[in-house]
């Protein structure tokens, strides 16, 4: 039986707690948050994510296999140790590791009393060096053991998408382990022996800056074709034909070619800002990944330009914002475009009504009375002057729904020549 510790109970840490269950292994979700804790042990999940709810009510059958818990005495006793805890972003974009620092001594602690020899490993994503410059002394300090003799080390970022976390998990298209000792990456690629994606066994600076720049390049391919969708509007060419023919070259690949108002979630704008702010420490000016945010940011301004050039001024309006979330399928919100976009239509006067299929009222925008949250499409699009549409969810797809109305599509959500036909006015941030 293998025994496996998960610290930190969010998508990270859930997904590869939900990811590992297996026959031969016990796992735990160790957790500050009692709350969390209790909600996990009750068979729920405490945020949406699809198959997590099935599963923790399968898995919370069995407390044997799967539980989680506040204690982190658990770790004693554990083969594998993973740290999963959030890395925030701190002021001018650097990353707080505080979470990490703290999780490290506390295994540290833990460890010190331990007989056996773990392999910990860090999941959060991390700036290139923390691992090996931050938790190595940490948790040798709090054990007054050795990293390599007393115990292993590892960094094993995830590549998980928020919306499909637990496929992201089980279908990978590589794993990255990053081994301080030899032995953190035999133990790391026999876990994962089952998955059929090629393992990359490196240092573990070097698999912590392949998770970042494997967000870098993903930011960088939205606000190239975003870019390019400014121009392409400018030149009453579409966009969508142009990425769909170049994302023929293999080279270059369809995917993230979507032109809208810009990237959020809590990945790829925090990555990009802590990968920008430890290159500047180190004394280098990062020019393109800077312009990869500075274009993003400029997105959702500019899709507010676009309504203000249509209806000569906000103040007094009612605009719908169809989706918060930062993509469809989550109820996460974080850095969505959509909040920078409301923020800036209550700063210009209007009341702004808001529909999203899975980010309800009380969520965001509390007590505020412009704020309008309605309970589906209809409702939403109903007497306003202008309908947003800030994320692609399904629902929002029927041009038939704004007949008559005027819509500013940030998603490319419609099929700009239906749209046209049907809407009063229509008009796509990029084309
Ligand atoms: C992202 C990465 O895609 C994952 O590989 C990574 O593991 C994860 O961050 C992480 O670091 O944990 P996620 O934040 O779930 O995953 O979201 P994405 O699917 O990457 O979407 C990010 C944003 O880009 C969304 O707001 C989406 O609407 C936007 N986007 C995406 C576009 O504007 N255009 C596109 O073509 C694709």
């Amino acid at each position: 039986m293998t025994k496996i510790s998960v610290i930190g109970s969010g998508y990270v840490g859930l997904t590869t707690a939900l990811g590992l269950v297996g026959d031969s292994r016990q796992i735990v979700c160790i957790d500050r948050d009692e709350q969390r804790v209790s909600i996990i042990n009750q068979g729920k999940s405490p945020f949406y994510e699809p198959e997590f709810e099935d599963n923790l009510t399968r898995f919370s059958e069995n407390p044997g296999r799967f539980r989680a818990s506040t204690d982190y005495s658990h770790i004693t006793d554990s083969d594998i140790v993973f740290i999963c805890v959030g890395t925030p972003a701190a002021e001018n974009g650097r990353i707080d590791l505080t979470d990490v620092h703290a999780c490290a001594v506390m295994t540290g602690q833990q460890l010190a009393a331990s007989g056996r020899k773990p392999v910990i490993v860090v999941r959060s994503t991390v700036v290139p060096g923390t691992t090996q410059e931050i938790v190595l002394p940490a948790i040798e300090k709090s054990s007054g053991k050795k990293a390599g003799t007393d115990f292993s080390l590892a960094s094993n970022p995830e590549f998980l998408q928020e919306g499909k976390a637990l496929r992201s998990f089980r279908e990978p298209d590589k794993i990255i382990i990053g081994e301080y000792d030899r032995n953190a990456g035999d133990v790391l690629e026999d876990l994962y022996r089952d998955y059929h994606a090629p393992v990359i066994r490196t240092t573990t600076a070097a698999a912590e800056m392949i998770k970042y720049a494997s967000n870098s390049f993903l930011a960088a391919k939205i606000s190239f074709i975003n870019e390019i969708g400014n121009i392409c509007k400018k030149m009453d060419v579409d966009v969508y034909e142009v990425a769909d023919a170049i994302g023929l070259d293999p080279r270059i690949g369809r995917k993230f070619l979507n032109a809208g108002i810009g990237f959020g979630g809590s990945c790829l704008p925090k990555d990009l800002q802590a990968l920008i702010h430890r290159a500047e420490e180190l004394d280098y000016t990062p020019l393109l990944l800077r312009s990869v945010l500075d274009t993003n940011i400029n997105q959702a301004r500019h899709l507010i330009e676009l309504v203000h050039r249509k209806s000569g001024g906000l103040n007094g309006k009612t605009v719908t914002v169809l989706g918060i979330a930062f993509k469809p399928g989550t109820d996460d919100f974080r850095q969505a475009p959509a909040i920078a976009i409301i923020n800036a239509l209550l700063a210009d006067g209007a009341t702004v009504k808001v529909y999203d299929p899975l980010v309800k009222q009380g969520s965001c925008f509390e007590g505020s009375q412009v704020v309008v949250w309605c309970d589906g499409v209809e409702e939403a699009i109903d007497n306003s002057d202008c309908v947003i549409i800030a994320t692609e969810w399904e629902e929002f797809r029927d041009p038939l729904l704004y007949a008559g109305k005027t819509v500013f599509d940030g998603r490319r959500a419609l099929d700009p020549a239906r749209a046209r036909e049907v809407c009063r006015y229509y008009e796509g941030i990029s084309w």
